[in-house]
């Protein structure tokens, strides 16, 4: 089938993000780096990464040894919370550990400066407890200036919602390559799709499988397409999000997911995506990954009457 591997959608930079990349949360010690392994042999050349993750030396050793161009595949890893007054540092980690002189694409994590700690602290801060003297109008402003040293060839957030979105828009110079944020079909995310199209942001579905918990593998309207269409349920979900012009990241460790979520995906017609949007309307909305930030993250929940 292989219908989508080699789609592509174009970034207001110019560049080109693989359409179906490879998420690489909770991809553990021991497994991260045969995991990426895998997916390069099935053919993903899009890569998503954070240093959160615990796992980018893992996957650097991958990435240094591996016989493909680096040109022909993208890489994006993000900037943590805590690392937010100190940019160029927590770059030149992740550069370091993932065994490369450039990201495709740099994206901050969450749209909520911590104070800084060190890295063996990631992911165990009090995320409530905020640096009250900057915020991410101030991160972005660094990031900016990243463009200017050659290590990242675009910029992006990720988790923002329309209200932070508009006031990055407000008073940024350069306009976000991407959004990154969770969608799948219980969180279409209209509201935020109809911002992203008209400013140029492009945006990439993490969780495109509902993640871990997912209850979505199990839902009759997904696994009725994948019995016509010979493929998983999976990727109904992945075929579902490219159509409607989002990037899809989904992880596995599973060498078979591996190779299928990438291969087995298809050009989805325009009934059998009316069939997933329906989904929401009939289901109620619900987020899968909602961290507490202590403060509002996801002001367009509401809209999406999450469960
Ligand atoms: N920016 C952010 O804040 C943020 C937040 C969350 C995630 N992300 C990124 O997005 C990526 C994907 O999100 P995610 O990992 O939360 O969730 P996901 O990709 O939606 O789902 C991953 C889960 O689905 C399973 N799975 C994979 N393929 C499957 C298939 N074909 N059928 C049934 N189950 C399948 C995986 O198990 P196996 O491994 O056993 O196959 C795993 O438990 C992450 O890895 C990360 O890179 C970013």
């Amino acid at each position: 089938m292989a219908e989508l591997q080699d789609k592509t959608f174009t970034l207001n930079t110019g560049a080109k993000i693989p359409a179906i990349g490879f998420g690489t949360w909770k991809a553990g010690p021991g497994e991260a780096a045969a995991a990426v392994e895998a997916t390069f042999k099935a053919g993903y050349r899009h890569f998503d990464c954070a240093p959160l993750y615990g796992n980018e030396a893992e996957i650097g050793q991958i990435f240094k040894t591996i016989d493909v161009p680096r040109e022909d595949y993208f890489v994006t890893t993000k900037l943590w919370s805590s690392d937010h007054r100190r940019i160029s540092s927590a770059l030149q980690k992740s550069l370091d550990d993932l065994n490369l002189d450039y990201v495709d694409l740099y994206l901050m994590h969450w749209p909520v400066t911590l104070p800084s700690t060190s890295p063996e602290s990631y992911g165990k801060e009090d995320r409530t407890a905020h640096d009250p003297e900057w915020d991410f109008t101030d991160t972005w402003r660094e990031m900016e200036k990243l463009l200017d040293i050659g290590k990242v060839r675009a910029i992006g957030v990720a988790n923002f919602s329309t209200v932070n979105l508009e006031k990055l828009l407000q008073s940024c110079k350069i306009v976000p390559a991407v959004n990154q944020t969770e969608i799948q079909p219980l969180l279409p995310q209209k509201k935020l799709n109809a911002l992203c199209t008209e400013r140029g942001v492009h945006q990439t579905a993490f969780g495109p499988l509902g993640g871990s918990g997912s209850t979505l593998h199990e839902d009759p309207s997904v696994n009725e397409i994948a019995e016509r269409r010979g493929c998983s349920s999976g990727n109904v979900l992945l075929s579902w999000g490219v159509k409607k012009g989002w990037s899809v990241i989904p992880k596995s460790v599973n060498p078979v997911r591996i190779a299928e979520n990438l291969q087995k995906c298809f050009d989805m017609s325009e009934e059998e995506i009316a069939q997933i949007d329906r989904l929401v309307e009939t289901l109620g909305g619900k987020r899968f990954n909602r961290p507490n930030w202590g403060t509002v993250i996801f002001h367009d929940d509401e809209a999406e009457i999450v469960n």
